[in-house]
């Protein structure tokens, strides 16, 4: 009843555990998949270790939570074992890269896939680091540019993590569709700070990070309407998912499985389970027989 599929990753069910969420270790994406993810994305990864920002790099505020974790990894000489643990959990993996360069990109990716994993996510969004992230993904020639010479290198599907901070994300979604990108994943964090306001400065180590939860859910959604109204490209939905409803919203609006970030630090990991269950009791309650029937139906 719950079987999707996005970019021809075949799935179970539609929740899939968003990229960072567990940090960059193979064992908790395997317990995320035993726990009944659909489908698991790594930590972004990129060519070379990085310490990342400094100290607070997640905090907790009102709206959701706010990070500026500043892609902290172990390169990705040292990933390889980490990957074949979490496809231990038997569900699809996919490699998210980074890069500072469109050669980086590259070459972060193809070792991915020499790694195993099952599709490649491109970080082209990532709000808190200069040179990498949103520098790629908010500009439609550079976005095409580092899709397209992905694309020529690897031979499993690409999906580009998009960010809504750029002005015209549909010509983004174009730019990714004309490079022949396999899919999207729409949203990343939307950039964000907080202020202590005794002290008078910004909390996060890094000042500026990006803001998660339910608060950019509607922002989540309207991107996934736009891109799936405006192109052909499968979308997994992401941001602020942390019930069934919200995931049958994202698929009402055109998703074809959406990703679970901070929802698994409110529910617990088994948020999976929780939100495949709910997702099926409105399908009982609603006569929907298959996913098909409620994916895009907002679409009109
Ligand atoms: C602590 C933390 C680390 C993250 N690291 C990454 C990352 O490495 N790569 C990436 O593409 N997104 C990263 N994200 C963004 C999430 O994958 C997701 O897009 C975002 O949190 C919105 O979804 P949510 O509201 O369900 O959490 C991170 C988010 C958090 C909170």
């Amino acid at each position: 009843m719950l079987e999707t599929e996005i970019c021809g990753l075949k799935l179970d069910n539609p929740t899939v555990l968003a990229s960072g969420i567990l940090g960059n270790v193979g064992s908790s994406l395997r317990r995320c998949a035993r726990q009944g993810a659909g489908a698991l994305v790594t930590k972004s990864i990129g060519k070379h270790e990085r310490q990342g920002h400094k100290n607070p790099t997640v905090i907790r505020v009102k709206e959701g939570y706010l990070n500026a974790v500043g892609l902290a990894n172990q390169g990705i000489a040292e990933f390889g074992c980490e990957v074949a643990t979490a496809k231990e959990g038997g569900v699809p993996v996919i490699g998210s890269v980074f890069g500072f360069s469109v050669r980086e990109f590259v070459s972060v990716a193809a070792t991915m896939e020499d790694y195993g994993v099952d599709a490649i996510e491109l970080n082209l969004s990532c709000p808190n680091v200069g040179k990498a992230g949103a520098f790629f993904g908010t500009g439609e020639e550079l976005t095409y540019e580092v899709v397209k010479a992905v694309k020529d290198s690897v031979s499993v599907p690409v999906i580009a993590k998009l960010t809504a901070n750029t002005g015209d994300l549909v010509a983004i979604a174009k730019a990714c569709e004309r490079a022949e990108c396999d899919g999207v994943t729409a949203i990343n964090t939307l950039k964000a700070m907080k202020i202590d306001i005794k002290a008078g400065m910004p909390i996060l180590g890094h000042k500026i990070g990006g803001l998660s939860g339910p608060s950019i859910k509607p922002v989540g959604v309207a991107s996934v309407y736009e891109i799936v109204k405006e192109t052909d490209l499968p979308v997994m939905g992401c941001g602020g998912v942390t019930t069934g409803e919200d995931a049958i919203e994202y698929l009402m609006a055109g998703a074809s499985a959406v990703q679970i970030g901070v929802g698994v630090a409110d529910r617990g990991i088994s948020i999976f389970k929780k939100v495949s269950r709910e997702i099926e009791e409105f399908m009982v309650e609603n006569n929907y027989k298959s996913l098909k029937e409620i994916i895009g139906v907002a679409q009109g």
